[in-house]
């Protein structure tokens, strides 16, 4: 099934609530290098926080935060990663391309999970589930604002040095959402097989 389908047996009580859901039904993420200006606004930024916040989260722990960088703070992230680089032997054009990476999207938001283990009413895996809806209600708002954004973690995201600019004691740093204004058309990476996710008991 193609979700961007327009022939998907969509059955709404309002138009409102169809619109959105085809609205959703069309988020893809894009990666950095295919976004530009402009990013969300300080305002629209909020709003993204308004909506990782109605994702579900067992007795509401919010075991998430959200670390914006945009303008500096994007240099700060660059030397970040250049320092990265160099601590694996890398040097030159590759230095560069390290750099690169922290300044291709206009605002690059980091996501800090903050999951307390020990919590007896609320296990870890169903705060993990929260971060996850989070994420997903942010990136699903974003673009509902017209932006495009992709969440990547990669080996950056566990290298002790970056963590600790992120993180206090017992957080973990998730990744980032880097947002902004996609260069081109979103475009789905390849078929997706509905079929095998929706089941009967
Ligand atoms: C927590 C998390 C970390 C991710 N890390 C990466 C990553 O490091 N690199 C990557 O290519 N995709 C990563 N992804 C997947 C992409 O964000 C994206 O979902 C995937 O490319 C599928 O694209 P779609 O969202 O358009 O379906 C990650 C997703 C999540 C939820």
């Amino acid at each position: 099934m193609d979700q961007g389908d327009e022939a998907l047996p969509l059955s709404c009580a309002t138009p409102e609530g169809e619109a959105a859901l085809r609205l959703l039904l069309t988020r893809f993420s894009v990666s950095p290098k295919h976004l530009g200006e402009p990013g969300p606004t300080e305002d629209e930024l909020w709003t993204m926080a308004m909506a990782a916040l109605r994702a579900p989260d067992h007795n509401k722990r919010i075991p998430y935060r959200f670390v914006v960088a945009r303008g500096e703070a994007l240099e700060r992230l660059a030397a970040l990663f250049e320092d990265y680089g160099r601590r694996r032997g890398r040097e030159g054009a590759d230095l560069v391309r390290e750099r690169e990476r922290a300044m291709q999207a206009p605002v690059v938001i980091a996501v800090v999970a903050r999951i307390d283990p020990r919590d007896e009413e609320v296990p870890a895996h169903e705060q993990w589930a929260s971060v996850g809806g989070a994420i997903s209600n942010a990136l699903t708002a974003l673009h509902f604002m017209g932006y495009a954004g992709k969440m990547v973690s990669g080996v950056r995201a566990s290298d002790p040095a970056i963590v600790a600019a992120y993180c206090a004691e017992g957080e973990t740093l998730v990744g980032w959402i880097s947002t902004g204004t996609p260069k081109g058309p979103a475009k789905p990476r390849g078929e997706v097989d509905a079929d095998g996710i929706l089941g009967t008991f």
